[in-house]
């Protein structure tokens, strides 16, 4: 049994009285549980819409009980970590994160950032050390596999791409990744939505196919693997 996490971050609902505000990178990613899901059902599944329902930003004193020794926090620290425990079992928990983002002001919303300032946290998903010299950040926890969903109103941020100079997505999201214990990334892009043409249909077509090709290769993937744990074991 493997664990997937799934967070949305649009603020735009996956489903609208009118079609056409409805969430393109929630209902891609969903494309991509779904047959996931299918698939593998008795998977554990864990779900959290950021966009929705956001988490706090951290402050003064959340820096302050995250700096304090666990034996010596008071339960006011104790209790402005709760969240941030939480958030980061679900993360430790995950073999697959599954992330889906809007592209607000070229960059990730606000709401997923404060999702990751909560998870991304000294001695719980990384560690410092000026022992190993001008690089002492150092991930614990490894192994996990991410798949990205992403939808914006121009095209073009792909290496290469016209607007490759403003693309600060993906990119946050590569780096932010190594602090979840990723080590494989798999982007779904879906583009041109403000230009709402064909090239915009073409896009959220083949985001839609490649959410589905993907979860049902990573799918099969995931069960032949366990299938050869099994083995091992008999
Ligand atoms: C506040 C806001 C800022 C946006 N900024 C950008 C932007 O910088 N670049 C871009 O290509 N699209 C931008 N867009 C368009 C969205 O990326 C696009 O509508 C996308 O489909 C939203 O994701 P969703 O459909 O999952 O809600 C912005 C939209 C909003 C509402």
């Amino acid at each position: 049994m493997s664990t997937i996490l799934h967070i949305d971050s649009s603020v735009r609902a996956i489903d609208n009285p009118n079609p056409n505000h409805n969430s393109i990178s929630k209902n891609v990613a969903l494309k991509f549980i779904n047959t996931w899901r299918q698939m593998r059902h008795t998977d554990e599944y864990i779900y959290r819409d950021v966009g929705m329902n956001p988490p706090g930003f951290i402050t003064q004193e959340w820096i302050g009980a995250v700096f304090t020794p666990d034996e010596k926090r008071t339960s006011a620290q104790k209790e402005i970590l709760v969240l941030s425990d939480l958030l980061i079992a679900e993360v430790a928990k995950a073999d697959i994160i599954v992330i889906s983002t809007p592209m607000y002001n070229y960059g990730m919303p606000a709401q997923l950032k404060s999702w990751f300032d909560q998870v991304v946290r000294i001695n719980k998903t990384f560690d410092f050390d000026l022992a190993r010299g001008d690089f002492p950040l150092r991930p614990l926890l490894s192994g996990k596999v991410l798949v990205t969903v992403t939808s914006s109103g121009e095209f073009g941020f792909e290496k290469g791409g016209v607007r490759e100079s403003s693309s600060h997505l993906q990119p946050h999201l590569r780096t932010l990744s190594k602090y979840l214990g990723v080590e494989t990334i798999y982007e779904i892009a879906a583009e041109y939505q403000e230009f709402a043409d064909e090239r915009h249909q073409t896009s959220v077509s083949n985001a839609n196919n490649r959410a589905h090709s993907l979860a049902t290769e990573l799918a099969n993937s995931a069960s032949e693997a366990s299938s050869a744990q099994c083995a091992d074991h008999v």
